[in-house]
């Protein structure tokens, strides 16, 4: 069978709309303009490209953004300070540490540091905790993403035998926390399993999360699989693709994510999403006004 392309782009322009119209039915309500503040420390190029890409974003959903670019030398000290600033700051309602940092500083502390209710990139672990036990609050991004265009595409995968590639704290365990959580039986693969082909052949649902181009085979994927390619990686062409032979994975696979166009334009939408519920947490949060 030829699989069905799962539109990233076209699911995401969706959210950002709905987060832009609930940003406006909070106005009319009177109530406050979501804002996040993005950090990016160094000069990385691709860090930097993510964090112009979240400012417009951000933009155009109508949520305040507040930028914080930061020298390479930055110390440990003045990260933490800037976050304890953020974290007092009532404009602010989500706070996100651009990764990776520089090889000087220790991100674990700094991730530790942001509170859980403005944790928007949902790797503090209390919001892993709590998606671990099945009561999820701010939710990582990019599996949120996942289970978004799963939903938006009307796959239901209770059920189903799901294998993600790839362990990461940023993708792959949360995924696995979300599959879990959405009733899948769910098998995680990293750099020391034995047999990855194995795996890969008994999965209904497929996630790959590695980095790798054509780490998984496309003569691999089970027919009717729905496969969700979370890689995105430059060839020596210019061309970005992802982890998963495109072509044979495609001829046997019901859905398939296209890189670019799949997974990769989640990730933002589902950061505005993220923020729009902390800016709810905070409302709730805030003490009643004397007029109430
Ligand atoms: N670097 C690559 N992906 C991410 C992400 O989702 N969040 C943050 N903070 N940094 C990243």
């Amino acid at each position: 069978m030829t699989a069905q392309r799962i539109d990233g782009k076209a699911v995401a322009a969706e959210v950002r709309q709905q987060v832009a119209r609930q940003v406006e039915a909070r106005h009319a309500e009177g109530k406050r303009t979501p804002g996040l503040a993005v950090i990016v420390v160094g000069d990385d190029p691709a860090s930097h490209v993510y964090v112009s890409n979240k400012h417009r974003a951000c933009e155009q959903a109508g949520v305040l953004s507040f930028r914080h670019t930061l020298p390479d030398d930055t110390t440990q000290q003045a990260l933490e300070r800037l976050i304890d600033d953020l974290n007092a700051d009532p404009r602010v309602d989500g706070i996100l540490l651009q990764l990776p940092l520089p090889a000087h500083l220790d991100e674990r502390p700094l991730l530790e540091r942001i509170l859980p209710d403005k944790d928007v990139d949902g790797f503090h672990p209390y919001n892993l905790g709590r998606l671990a036990q099945r009561l999820p609050l701010l939710r990582p991004c990019t599996p949120k993403g996942v289970m978004t265009l799963l939903a938006a595409s009307g796959l239901k995968v209770r059920g189903l035998d799901a294998t993600v590639v790839g362990a990461s704290n940023i993708v792959g365990r949360p995924m696995a926390l979300e599959l879990m959580l959405a009733g899948c039986t769910t098998t995680v693969c990293h750099r020391f399993t034995r047999d990855l082909e194995a795996h890969v052949r008994r999965a209904e649902l497929l996630v790959v999360a590695v980095g790798k181009p054509g780490i998984v085979k496309g003569e691999w994927v089970r027919d009717d699989a729905i496969v969700i390619d979370v890689g995105i990686n430059r060839e020596a062409d210019g061309r970005l693709v992802g982890d998963v032979e495109f072509g044979p994975a495609a001829e046997r696979a019901s859905w398939i994510t296209p890189v670019p166009g799949g997974v990769g334009p989640m990730t933002v939408a589902s950061l505005l999403e993220n923020t729009l519920h902390a800016a709810e947490l905070h409302d709730a949060m805030a003490p009643a006004s004397p007029q109430d």
